[in-house]
């Protein structure tokens, strides 16, 4: 698939087929991230693979905004060791799984976890407390009618700002 046409055509998945993920999909997601740009090439990324049912379920019943990651067929935690810049190196790394893993037939959904949701999914995970928990993304391969394939954007002309702040492209 085209970049392009990935970047354009990507949503939000929050439904998937029960179809497990192929190992070459998987290889793929996880070599997406790890090809991912980071500050001084530190590398910090740690990524807990999860395809174990019960886990998955019970990662879900804690994610309030995510319970849907009980019924992907897999997961992968994204986890953060110290590090110069890890919010940027965590969204590179997320943006190009996200990416890739469209481009395989599949999705995805950033959960954010919050305090007492995330230090629980960590103890899920044995993820040592020093440590950052990120979000867990669920990954499956998508319908054709999952949630949120309709988000719109902004048009361009009121993100986008000619040489000064003040002044937007016309037309
Ligand atoms: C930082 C971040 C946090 C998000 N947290 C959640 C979440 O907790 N649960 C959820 O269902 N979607 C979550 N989302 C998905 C957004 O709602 C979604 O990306 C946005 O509505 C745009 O839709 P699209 O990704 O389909 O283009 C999150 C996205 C980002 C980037």
């Amino acid at each position: 698939m085209e970049v392009y046409e990935a970047l354009k055509a990507r949503r939000t998945v929050r439904r998937f087929k029960p179809d497990p993920v192929s190992d070459m999909a998987l290889e793929r997601i996880l070599e997406a991230a790890r090809w991912a740009p980071s500050s001084r090439n530190q590398q910090p990324w740690h990524l807990v693979v999860i395809k174990d049912r019960e886990r998955l379920k019970a990662v879900g019943e804690i994610a309030r905004t995510g319970g849907f990651i009980a019924d992907a067929p897999l997961a992968i935690a994204i986890v953060m060791s110290d590090a110069d810049q890890p919010g940027m190196d965590a969204g590179r790394a997320l943006q190009q799984m996200e990416v890739m893993a469209w481009s395989e037939g599949m999705g995805t959904c950033f959960v954010t976890l919050p305090n007492d949701e995330n230090r629980r999914v960590k103890e899920i995970l044995d993820i040592p407390v020093e440590m950052d928990l990120v979000t867990v993304l669920p990954f499956g391969y998508r319908t054709d009618d999952f949630k949120g394939r309709g988000t719109p954007r902004k048009p361009l002309a009121e993100m986008v700002h000619l040489e000064s702040f003040g002044r937007h492209p016309t037309g």
